[in-house]
């Protein structure tokens, strides 16, 4: 078996994990779910369910991940030999290859959209609606797609710290500094505060039930839980890691990346006088059509775009190593293999996603075209449930005292305010919070 590979340093996996978590969930799935839930209310529940629900969990998967110093499923097997325990890290793998089925096809819009922006720019905003119903559903969508598909492959081939720290250390500072120029630019619209009044003061008469599941099953989403990513990072980690930090890093730059699109996005939608309950095409078609108004719009346009793209990559990248590491750790293929079998998988299924928009639209399961159902069936599914057997996992057989024991291990100090919490939290609060979401979204989806 070849040797395992390390993160080098601690600024670099807290770049790979962030870049990770940081991702199409925080720009456009983020500010879409916002849009369509009424605004400053659901940021509320989101956040809550950030705190109570994803720090824990995020707490969970690093400690699994780095005690056993194994990906997902094995990471299971090797904490709880002769169990049924590699069943919650199977969910992972298949919830994050799921995902990665439909992630290319986003990534690649985003991609598309530099190009578009900086070369087309008369026609992308002239009806940005139809551009954008061109686009989806030609042929660039599936050249885009496979193109993010193979920047991907590239740098996963690199291996771990060649590849993925390297390429995080990299594009996540850029991310942040294209993301403050936008913000500037949005907040200083005329009209620019009817959007930061939509993101922040809560109207909780616009909040439904789906809109809590939405909530949940994004805050794993974004700090990618629930689907073995975190397990599978931190296995690369030192034991001299700092885990306290490294979680206080992860969930705070999310949060904060997260809270930085929506002013972005939403100051410049309401300058411009357009919905923001638009759905999954705000960022790419409302969007367009505020940057068409403001002087300089086309640049902002490109810039955007690239942060899009940017954000997608790292986590595509962390989509893609979760099968990867396991055919590494459990079935000891090689790198060049395990990609080979990985990209084959992810484009058998993932092109009927890039063609859910042209040539499949009208072809739906459930009421839901293709893509939307490899998204419903992830976010309000798979990653609450494995987040829930993955709490279970850590009461009935990895031991509270254990995984905080990890946590700890590497921390300089000798407690740390999250080391506290943690029992109770991951013990309680959150999987009563996901029982209670899940069960009343079961009795509504019941009752139509
Ligand atoms: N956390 C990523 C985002 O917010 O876009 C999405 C993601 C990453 C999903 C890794 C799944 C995954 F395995």
């Amino acid at each position: 078996m070849q040797k395992r590979e390390n993160f080098a340093s601690q600024f670099g996996l807290i770049m790979a994990a962030v870049g990770s978590a940081v991702g199409l969930g925080n720009i456009w799935r983020f500010s879409y779910i916002v849009g369509i839930n009424g605004g400053g209310a659901f940021l509320v529940v989101y956040l809550l369910c950030v705190v109570l629900v994803g720090l824990p969990v995020l707490i969970a998967e690093l400690t699994i991940g780095r005690s056993s110093g194994l990906s997902s499923v094995s990471a299971f097997q090797k904490l709880a030999p002769r169990s049924f325990w590699w069943i919650v890290g199977v969910m992972g793998v298949l919830a994050a290859t799921t995902i990665g089925c439909y992630y290319p096809t986003v990534a690649g819009w985003s991609l598309g959209y530099v190009f578009e922006s900086m070369f087309d720019w008369n026609a992308l905003v002239g009806d940005t609606g139809a551009a954008f119903t061109e686009f989806s559903a030609g042929w660039k969508a599936i050249v885009f797609a496979a193109a993010a598909l193979a920047v991907t492959v590239v740098v996963l081939l690199r291996g771990v710290t060649a590849g993925i720290e390297r390429c995080s250390k990299l594009l996540m500072p850029m991310l942040g500094v294209i993301m403050v120029v936008l913000v500037v630019r949005s907040l200083t619209l005329p009209g620019a505060m009817e959007g930061v009044r939509f993101l922040f003061a809560p109207d909780f008469t616009k909040l439904t039930v789906g809109g809590f599941l939405d909530a949940l099953g994004h805050s794993f989403y974004s700090l990618s839980l629930g689907m073995g990513v975190m397990i599978t990072y931190s296995s690369y980690m030192k034991k001299d890691t700092d885990l306290p930090s490294a979680t206080v890093s992860i969930v705070t730059m999310d949060t904060a990346i997260a809270i930085l699109a929506g002013l972005a996005i939403f100051p410049a939608v309401f300058a411009m006088g357009l919905d923001p309950g638009e759905g999954a095409g705000l960022a790419f078609v409302t969007l367009p059509a505020a940057f068409a108004s403001m002087p300089f719009g086309q640049i902002f346009s490109i810039l955007f775009f690239l942060l899009v793209f940017i954000a997608a990559l790292t986590s595509l990248i962390s989509i893609l190593q979760v099968p990867l590491a396991l055919l590494e750790d459990r079935f000891h293929f090689s790198v060049k293999k395990g990609l080979a079998v990985v990209s084959a998988v992810v484009i058998v299924f993932g092109v009927p996603s890039v063609l859910s928009f042209g040539p499949l639209a009208g072809f739906t399961i459930l009421g839901m075209d293709y893509f939307t159902l490899m998204d419903r069936l992830a976010n309000d599914i798979f990653l609450p449930v494995a987040g829930l057997l993955g709490i279970l996992f850590i009461l009935f057989s990895f031991g509270v005292a254990a995984s905080k024991r990890e946590f700890l291990t590497g921390s300089k100090r000798e407690s740390h305010f999250l080391a506290t919490i943690y029992p109770f939290a991951i013990r309680f609060i959150a999987p009563a919070a996901i029982i209670v979401i899940l069960l009343r979204a079961a009795l509504s989806f019941a009752q139509g």
